[in-house]
């Protein structure tokens, strides 16, 4: 292990921004009366002191055994926790989802231990996965889930979410949020594929920066704000078998350009903190990776914030990824890595082992007063001195319609219409519909995981008065017009035949395909299709000969290849979140014209796994056409009820010089006869390159409305940067030759020159 660290350690730097000039925020250890602070602070700290700032403890460690629907602290382990080991940060739940009485009587309690009962008066930081809203607050607003944020393709919803949810969570007494997820979803195997902000690194860094600009604001001292988490850093969505948590295999040229980017555009945005990979890229777990959490995060990237572990992952360097030959060697190796915190969480052997490491020397004190200094400044940014927490009566907005109309809107915007035979939908006026299926009338599956438990799967702390899509479907054309049966659950028949009984009454058999919700590693599948009962339902009903309305609510792209034919309109909901059901009935009626694309390649077969921009070779099928890339849906893609056409793109040169700006304009036009909104995207391709280029890139995208009839030009920039890739001396470049701008159906030949 020694070894590989020092050989890391001396392999050369060439890390180079490619992102579009952005205003670059503040460097924060500029901040020079908070580095004062810190400075006086960490003179008086004494080893002890120290190493309890970089530790991180789950709740439960400080409650009582006997955990009833209240949890209740112990004052004993509490007092072990903040005066004895000088634990810094907390988090997570112990019984799911609480009330914010609760999170208030936790919470305070713990601040007030911490700054009245120990010499330096630090303040806790407490810490929550609050991925899709307040998720573990009682009567918080649940928002879309990342993946279906991708979808609305407006960075304002990313935004809004996360503002709601910082005020909500910040309601909850937390100035703390494990999230974004800036990991892209390139892998439909793995388990938190609906976490992601899907395949595209533009697309993710737009969403991201937005979504993090929502939680943080201009300043985490707002009392509505938190402080976000990027996570994971980075490259954990991409393990080879798609399993949670397995080896990522993965050149850093490829890291460069893809991986990393949405991180790199968060650090400039001012982000200061960040969760590391639990995974290993080509043999080095993260937690133990020197080049990437010092060299390159802290050192290339300029990172001012600080690093904190996955869960129990410095153990795992020793009883998982046997790198270390002891608990001990791992937290000695993290350490020195670059972690600053450790989500211990479940004891103090960590503080135990650091502190004798610093004693004998193992692990430097300026080491420890570099992670401890990062940890200080969030803390002090966050005003967590002057106020560990806000009056809980600060906070009326909360679980409010207003927050509510939010929600339903970016998941209105998200529903994506994958197809529509025949403009089967919208459900004309005074049909009946039969609905079935294991999504049509249940909460947890248009929530997902993260949703009141970890793995989102209880019904018991549902919020009241959210409607499922049956619900919402027999609001909008009566109870009596309605008629419901199961069919199957996730993977069992329960009562097909009746299903098949009632579809001869109705005009519309919607059918509501659903994934159980899951995260992490009770997330693994060991196959991409969709359950067999569902498309035996699926078939079954098909025989009946009335036009059948899929709903899919699944956590990635399971395949429904065989039984899509059977499909007169295909609806794509994601994890539309609790006004979901509202969203996604609004959407079948035409209440809403959709207009969600898909933030990535659905694919159509198991070995078929593709990203829209792969590469030529990947196109080549057994007879040598080019026609192996032939996906469900396409990346990028979602239907309407009106129509749109695109005409005159135009550069403003076929020769972009040096750092000119390219310009580019392109008309749309609405075609058909209501109000629609629709997406237009702009990719570049690269003709020919010293590294494979892919087919296309996206490089820019704008939502616009259009009534019936009008028509829009648009116009966007690029420059050279936007045209660079990462060669193999990890260096980013942009070279001469020829490209093309794509927008739809159209294109533009340019040629690059850099004189
Ligand atoms: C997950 C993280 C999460 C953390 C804290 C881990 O298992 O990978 O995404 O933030 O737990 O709950």
């Amino acid at each position: 292990m020694k070894k590989l660290i020092l050989l890391l350690a001396t392999t050369p730097l060439f890390f180079q921004s490619c992102q579009p000039a952005k205003e670059q925020a503040t460097p924060v250890g500029q901040d020079q009366v908070i580095e004062k602070k810190i400075d006086e602070l960490i003179a008086q700290m004494t080893v002890e002191e120290k190493v309890g700032q970089m530790t991180q403890l789950t709740l439960s460690v400080l409650c009582k055994d006997s955990l009833g629907a209240s949890p209740q602290l112990d004052p004993q382990k509490v007092e072990k926790a903040i005066q004895k080991y000088k634990v810094g940060s907390v988090l997570n739940v112990v019984q799911n989802t609480m009330n914010r009485d609760q999170w208030y009587d936790i919470i305070g309690t713990l601040q007030t231990e911490a700054t009245t009962k120990t010499k330096l008066k630090i303040p806790v930081l407490y810490g929550i996965d609050a991925i899709h809203g307040a998720n573990y607050t009682v009567g918080a607003t649940l928002f879309p889930q990342e993946l279906a944020l991708a979808a609305t393709w407006q960075p304002a919803f990313a935004e809004k979410s996360g503002s709601v949810t910082a005020y909500e969570v910040r309601a909850s007494a937390t100035p703390w949020n494990f999230s974004p997820v800036l990991d892209l979803g390139r892998q439909p195997l793995w388990s938190r594929f609906f976490e992601t902000f899907g395949e595209d690194p533009y697309l993710t860094t737009e969403m991201g920066a937005a979504m993090i600009k929502g939680y943080e604001g201009d300043s985490i001292s707002d009392p509505e704000k938190v402080a976000a988490c990027m996570k994971h850093f980075v490259g954990y969505s991409f393990p080879f078998n798609g399993k949670d948590r397995t080896p990522i295999l993965m050149p850093e040229r490829l890291l460069k350009e893809y991986y990393l980017v949405p991180f790199e555009r968060a650090i400039k945005q001012g982000a200061l903190t960040l969760m590391v990979n639990s995974s290993e890229i080509n043999g080095t777990p993260v937690h133990a990776n020197y080049h990437l959490l010092t060299e390159v995060l802290k050192g290339e990237l300029n990172y001012q914030g600080f690093a904190v572990t996955d869960w129990e992952d410095i153990v795992m360097l020793h009883t998982i990824h046997k790198v270390a030959a002891s608990e001990k060697e791992a937290v000695k190796i993290a350490i020195n890595a670059g972690i600053d915190m450790s989500m211990v969480p479940f004891n103090y052997k960590f503080s135990d082992y650091l502190i004798e490491l610093v004693n004998e020397k193992q692990v430097s004190m300026e080491r420890i007063d570099d992670a401890v200094r990062r940890i200080l400044r969030v803390k002090f940014k966050l005003g967590l001195f002057e106020h560990p927490f806000y009056p809980k009566d600060r906070y009326p907005k909360f679980g409010s319609a207003e927050f509510a109309q939010a929600s339903y809107e970016a998941a209105s915007e998200a529903i994506t219409l994958l197809k529509n035979n025949d403009s089967i939908l919208p459900i004309a006026n005074g049909k009946k519909v039969l609905v079935v299926g294991p999504g049509a009338n249940n909460l947890n599956t248009l929530n997902g995981g993260w949703t009141h438990t970890w793995q989102g799967a209880d019904t018991s702390f549902h919020t009241p008065g959210k409607k499922t899509i049956l619900q919402a479907l027999q609001d909008n054309i009566g109870k009596d017009k309605v008629t419901y049966v199961e069919g199957t659950s996730i993977d069992k028949d329960i009562n097909t035949a009746k299903a098949v009984a009632a579809a001869k009454g109705s005009d519309y058999i919607v059918v509501c395909l659903a994934e159980e919700p899951s995260v992490e590693k009770p997330g693994d599948i060991q196959d991409l299709n969709l359950k067999q009962a569902q498309k035996d339902l699926v078939k079954a009903l098909a025989k009946s000969g009335k036009p059948l309305v899929f709903v899919l609510s699944f956590n990635r792209p399971l395949i429904i290849h065989d039984i899509e034919e059977f499909a007169s309109a295909v609806v794509m909901a994601y994890l539309p979140g609790d006004e979901g059901g509202r969203a996604v009935a609004d959407v079948l009626c035409g209440e809403v014209n959709p207009s969600g694309k898909l933030p990535f390649t659905y694919p159509r077969r198991t070995a078929s796994l593709y990203t829209y921009d792969h590469k030529f070779s990947e196109e080549k099928d057994i007879d040598y056409n080019f026609t192996a890339v032939n996906s469900q849906y396409g990346f990028g893609q979602g239907l309407s009820y009106t129509s749109f056409k695109y005409s005159d793109l135009k550069l403003n040169t076929a020769q972009l010089k040096g750092s000119d700006t390219l310009s580019i304009s392109v008309t749309v036009a609405n075609t058909g006869i209501r109000t629609g909104k629709e997406v237009v995207q702009v990719y570049t391709k690269d003709l020919y390159a010293t590294i494979t280029p892919s087919v296309k890139r996206l490089k820019r995208f704008e939502k616009i409305e259009l009534k019936a009839g009008e028509q829009k030009t648009l116009t966007f920039k690029i420059a050279k940067q936007d045209l660079a890739f990462v060669g193999n001396d990890l260096k980013w470049i942009t070279e001469d030759g020829d490209f093309e701008i794509l927008v739809s159906d159209l294109k533009a030949p340019f040629v690059y020159t850099n004189k």
